[in-house]
């Protein structure tokens, strides 16, 4: 038996899943790096024969079975650090506010809110058998409510993300006796495909191997507060 530890990270097949993975192969934990389509990871994959300690699965965070069926493979099997990282921006027309269409909020809802929330609540087992009892959901800094100063724009990502939030604020109060330790993190405004696809029109602020960093050395120092961080140490305001 190894004494790595071990983090499973949600959507790792781009963007900062992929640096997540890279860097946290790079310090020797086991990376359980899941993806929802591996037809589509190539960079991934690469990865995975570069590092023996990195092994690839299929999990899509929106679908409660796919989620079920990833924590059968590994029951038994302790997880230091559950990672909900996947996350979905939805069709930028589709939530503007003379659209508002309703099955674009539900998909976005369902990876984003509900999607993490499954997640824990169905590896908690696992994440209760670890040393450091960690549940960590990338967040963003669109989800506060108290900086709301651009109007008009992403309604549903920005409620999915304050909706993930409290879900994981309440799941913090529930499992606290428990030791488990909640971190709501936000990447800051990295150049990733999400990000193009805001079209926010600014540039990015960090680079992904400079966020994931700093994001990673905030999962290292979690306490039980539940507070939104940025990748800078900042707290972002609910
Ligand atoms: N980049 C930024 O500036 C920024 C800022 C704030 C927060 N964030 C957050 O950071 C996280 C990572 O985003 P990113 O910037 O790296 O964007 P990205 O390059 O678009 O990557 C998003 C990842 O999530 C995966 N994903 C989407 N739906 C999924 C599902 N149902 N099941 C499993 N995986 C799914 C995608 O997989 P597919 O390839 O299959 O779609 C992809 O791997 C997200 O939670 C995002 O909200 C990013």
């Amino acid at each position: 038996m190894s004494d790595r530890p071990v983090i499973l990270i949600t959507g790792c097949n781009r963007g900062l899943g992929l640096e997540f993975v890279a860097q946290y192969a790079a310090r020797g934990w086991r990376v359980i790096a899941t993806a929802r389509n591996l037809d589509d990871a190539a960079e991934l994959l690469a990865l995975a024969a570069k590092y023996p300690n990195v092994s690839v699965e299929s999990l899509d965070v929106g679908d409660g079975a796919s989620i079920d069926a990833a924590a059968a493979r590994h029951a038994g099997t302790a997880i230091d650090v559950l990672l909900n990282n996947a996350g979905l921006l939805g069709d930028r027309e589709k939530q503007a506010f003379d659209v508002l269409d309703y099955s674009t909020f539900e998909e976005v809802m369902r990876v984003n809110t509900y999607g993490p929330l499954a997640m824990a609540k169905t590896f908690l087992p696992h994440v209760l058998a670890g040393a450091q009892k960690k549940i960590v959901t990338i967040t963003s800094g669109l989800s506060s409510i108290t900086n709301t100063r651009q109007v008009g724009r992403l309604f549903f990502y920005r409620i999915s993300k304050a909706g993930v939030n409290m879900a994981m604020r309440v799941m913090q109060a529930e499992l606290r006796e428990r030791g488990i330790k909640v971190g709501i993190l936000a990447p800051g405004m990295v150049d990733t495909r999400l990000f193009r696809q805001g079209g926010g029109g600014m540039p990015a602020a960090v680079s992904a191997t400079q966020s994931v960093a700093a994001v990673m050395k905030h999962i290292d120092e979690l306490t039980q507060d539940a507070e939104i961080i940025l990748y800078t140490g900042e707290k972002v305001p609910w």
